[in-house]
């Protein structure tokens, strides 16, 4: 008998992770390396939160809190959804939970029985199709090719829908690619779904506030109300306020399936850590400069990254509506060889050797379930990307 679950060994560690790690490696080896592989802000959680999150240590906010948040930081999480999105939330259809990985977690493992499918557009996020697996689901991936700008289409949408379907996962603006539906595309999809009443959404809010060109961010109860009793929203405060260690992340549902991610949750973690709660709260309800300030920090990024990465011989970016990722295409460098005799016969094979010959570091676009991509992180400084697209325009200009 193995001793590790069989489900496990359909599960693989995170591909992002990896290449983080790896470089990490080299770096501590000495060598130069430009990480652009990690999918979190670079910039310090803002002074007003960082206090909030001192305050509630001094103020004895270090004990168990309700499972899936405190009244008030539920409060602030319906506040939020009014005020942004125009959603009618009662504090009582939000839960809280240690990150927004942690509420998929749960929505996914409180609702899917075996082979129930989740419908998950690719290129994805990558722990997607490994969550519904770990939760005894069927992943069913939809490609979203660049020629689509990486959107899933109704007629693929409803192309990809059975009876068995229970989820479809939408992720705008997305990781990898930055993508975003705006309100016409949105109720294309709605539209869909309003005649399928088995199949609910999960929508990843999560890169909401990094928008960019005037881009106006959507979300599906918001753009249909009348899917609004199957559809959970999801949010944290991440990648918005600059927050990833703390770990919060929030939904807002139906009732039943609040109650059951809940139940889920006081079996598992029980509650987010309450000083990172109170942290949270101050965030959702205090100045929201940071916001505004970052989404143009992050813009003016995205061009930098955008026309330096066209500039390369081979490579095809497309400008994404948000996020912080770029998603170019290596279509025309497979066959060729690098400078380090590489055969560039694959995303991965570049991402290698972009990291052994240049010391750049970026995630091959198997892992997201689209190739031949490789995936940009521009959550670094400017010198450090203007250094980066340099190496990579010296790499490619070297392939042939
Ligand atoms: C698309 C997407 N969803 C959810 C998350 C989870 O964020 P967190 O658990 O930090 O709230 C991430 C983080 O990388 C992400 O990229």
């Amino acid at each position: 008998m193995a001793f590790l679950s069989a489900r496990l060994a359909r599960v693989k560690p995170s591909p992002t992770i990896a290449m983080t790690t790896r470089a990490a490696e080299l770096a501590a080896e000495g060598r130069d390396i430009i990480a652009l592989s990690a999918g979190e802000p670079d910039f310090d959680t803002p002074p007003h939160i960082r206090e909030a999150g001192k305050a509630a240590i001094d103020a004895g906010q270090t004990r168990y809190t309700a499972v899936d948040g405190t009244a008030s930081l539920k409060r602030a999480v319906a506040a939020k959804f009014a005020r942004e999105n125009g959603l009618d939330y009662d504090p009582s259809d939000v839960t809280v939970g240690s990150g927004g990985k942690q509420i998929l977690y749960n929505a996914l493992m409180a609702t899917l029985d075996e082979g129930d499918e989740v419908i998950i557009p690719a290129p994805y996020w990558v722990s997607y199709p490994d969550m519904v697996v770990l939760a005894g689901g069927v992943p069913v991936t939809v490609p979203c090719p660049a020629a689509q700008g990486f959107r899933l289409t109704p007629e693929a949408l409803e192309a990809a829908i059975t009876p068995r379907t229970k989820w479809l996962i939408l992720n705008s603006p997305s990781n990898p690619t930055g993508a975003g539906y705006d309100e016409a595309q949105m109720r294309a999809l709605t539209d869909v779904l309003l005649r399928h009443p088995q199949v609910w959404v999960l929508s990843d809010d999560i890169y909401e506030h990094l928008v960019f060109d005037g881009f106006r961010f959507v979300t599906p109860a918001e753009v249909e109300p009348r899917l609004k009793d199957r559809v959970l929203t999801m949010n944290g405060v991440s990648k918005s306020y600059a927050m990833t260690g703390w770990r919060i992340g929030y939904g807002a549902g139906p009732k039943a399936l609040i109650r059951a991610m809940a139940t889920l949750q006081s079996q598992s973690t029980s509650n987010p850590c309450s000083i990172s709660q109170q942290a949270a709260e101050a965030a959702l309800t205090g100045p929201q400069d940071y916001i505004r300030d970052s989404r143009a920090v992050f813009q003016r990024r995205r061009d930098l990254v955008v026309t330096g990465l066209n500039a390369c011989p081979g490579i095809d970016c497309p400008v994404p509506q948000g996020a912080f990722y770029v998603y170019p295409s290596i279509a025309a460098l497979i066959g060729t060889t690098s400078v380090g005799g590489t055969r560039i016969d694959s995303d991965e094979a570049f991402a290698n050797a972009l990291l052994d010959e240049e010391g750049v570091a970026v995630v091959f676009g198997a892992a997201f379930g689209l190739s031949p991509h490789f995936r940009v992180s521009y959550a670094t400084s400017d010198a450090r990307l203007t250094e980066a697209v340099a190496r990579i325009r010296r790499f490619c200009e070297g392939c042939n």
